[in-house]
């Protein structure tokens, strides 16, 4: 009914927001603010959304792994595990966390792109299912210590098809400028594939790519999976290799304003399967299983941060501000890529919304902004709630203790009840390194 509603788990009730049929005002009052609530239910939807999709497209050739930086903490693991999703970890921490909290080793992906000699050590001895290469430099440290540890680790290799997301700079990947993978344009997959093969304490599966974040458009994965089965193809004329897994990355869209378009993954996975299933016919190759690593849209729109109100400034003929008890530490995107979010007055959500404000955060630099050019009640002051929508993704992933802040909690909102996934740091957590 309301557009200010970017998603379905969004709602009011008289002055109050609900978010996943929750009073967000008893939630504040429960667990204090800056704080991060997350819907499970709307996690589980979102896995389960990418499985049917990716059966109906694939039968049971496929696999969903979740890019856990997006948010990675024991409860998230907990719910992949249930989900039947695979984990793609880009850390020891992450992987240390998850499997922690019970993921199954065989499930995780571990990609990232300059893994040191510790962190392969750490990976082999983890046991963690599959590995993504990134440079000749990773290849051999991990044919060499998988040697020492008797061990043969099952991998893909990741190649930069050279394509443009249209997405923001600092989040495309896969262009051949990329600091990532090996270049097909330039011949350095081709290079990494040979040498791949020749090693003998790896097993080369297949091969992955990822072309950007916040992508909207289902050409971009039909244009990089192009790119991709070509290369296959090749790799299976040239020398015999038939790839079993095609990792097409993450990096599917998702509204944080109203006006953003709404993403149909189920359409948008469609036309990506009917295109690799005409074009491994048409190229002569087997198809190999299809993966996707899907992080934001998996859990952004099961976000939000409410936050307190603290002060309210009005510089005539210049700016409105209103400063509330979080910021850039417990949300960076604003000041590092001009991301949009829709705000909300979380306690007076039955007035208008005829004041315009920049809604900046409590750090000592001008730069702390959430959101600036925010409709919101004129009425708006100290002591009010606000909440800031769709930041389930990258939101405490990327939180600091900049200033010296502790890190909010997170609280899981499920079947109408809510509960601490990670609790609030203390004094104490951040003065425990200091020696
Ligand atoms: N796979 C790989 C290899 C990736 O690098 C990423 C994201 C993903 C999957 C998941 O992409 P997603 O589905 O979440 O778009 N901090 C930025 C986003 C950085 C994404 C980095 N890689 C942000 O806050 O927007």
């Amino acid at each position: 009914m309301h557009s200010r509603f970017i998603s379905d788990n969004i709602s009011s009730s008289g002055s109050r927001l609900l978010f996943a049929g929750q009073d967000t005002v008893r939630l504040a009052e429960k667990y204090g603010t800056p704080l991060y609530l997350m819907d499970e239910a709307k996690i589980r939807e979102q896995c389960r959304t990418y499985q049917s999709a990716m059966h109906a497209a694939f039968g049971s050739r496929y696999r969903v792994a979740y890019a856990s930086k997006a948010a990675a903490f024991a409860h998230m693991a907990r719910i992949m595990k249930e989900e039947n999703m695979y984990l793609d970890t880009v850390s020891i921490g992450e992987i240390a966390t998850v499997q922690k909290a019970g993921f199954p080793s065989e499930r995780i992906y571990f990609h990232s792109n300059n893994k040191t000699d510790d962190d392969i050590l750490y990976g082999l001895r983890s046991k963690v299912g599959y590995w993504v290469v990134d440079c000749l430099e990773e290849l051999e440290s991990l044919n060499r210590l998988a040697a020492l540890e008797n061990v043969r680790p099952d991998i893909l290799l990741r190649l930069t098809p050279g394509i443009d997301p249209h997405t923001f700079a600092a989040v495309a990947t896969g262009k051949v400028d990329s600091k990532f993978g090996f270049g097909i344009e330039t011949g350095y997959a081709w290079e990494a594939t040979k040498r791949a093969l020749q090693c003998e304490n790896v097993r080369l599966l297949g091969f992955h790519c990822h072309v950007g974040s916040q992508v909207f458009e289902s050409d971009v994965f039909i244009s990089s999976a192009k790119i991709m089965l070509d290369f296959i193809a090749k790799v299976k004329d040239a020398f015999g290799f038939s790839t079993q897994q095609l990792d097409l990355g993450g990096g599917f869209g998702v509204r944080y304003l109203p006006t953003d378009p709404r993403p149909d993954l189920e359409q948008y996975i469609r036309e990506i399967g009917r295109y690799i299933t005409k074009e491994c016919a048409a190229l002569g190759i087997e198809q190999p299983v299809i993966l996707l690593e899907p992080g934001r849209s998996i859990v952004a729109e099961a976000g939000m941060t409410l936050y307190t109100v603290g002060m309210v400034k009005n510089i005539p003929g210049l700016i409105n501000y209103v400063s509330v008890d979080g910021g850039m530490a417990d949300n960076i995107r604003y000041a590092l890529y001009s991301a949009p979010y829709t705000v909300l007055p979380a306690t007076r959500m039955d007035e208008p919304f005829t004041g315009h404000y920049t809604v900046v955060g409590r750090c000592c630099e001008s730069g702390d902004i959430i959101q600036p050019n925010v409709s919101l009640p004129e009425t708006v002051r100290r002591g009010d709630l606000i909440a800031v929508c769709t930041t389930g993704a990258y939101n405490y992933s990327m939180a600091s203790n900049y200033n010296r802040l502790p890190r909010p909690p997170i609280v899981m909102l499920k079947n109408r009840e809510s509960f601490i996934a990670v609790r609030r740091e203390t004094l104490e957590d951040l003065l425990r390194l200091d020696v």
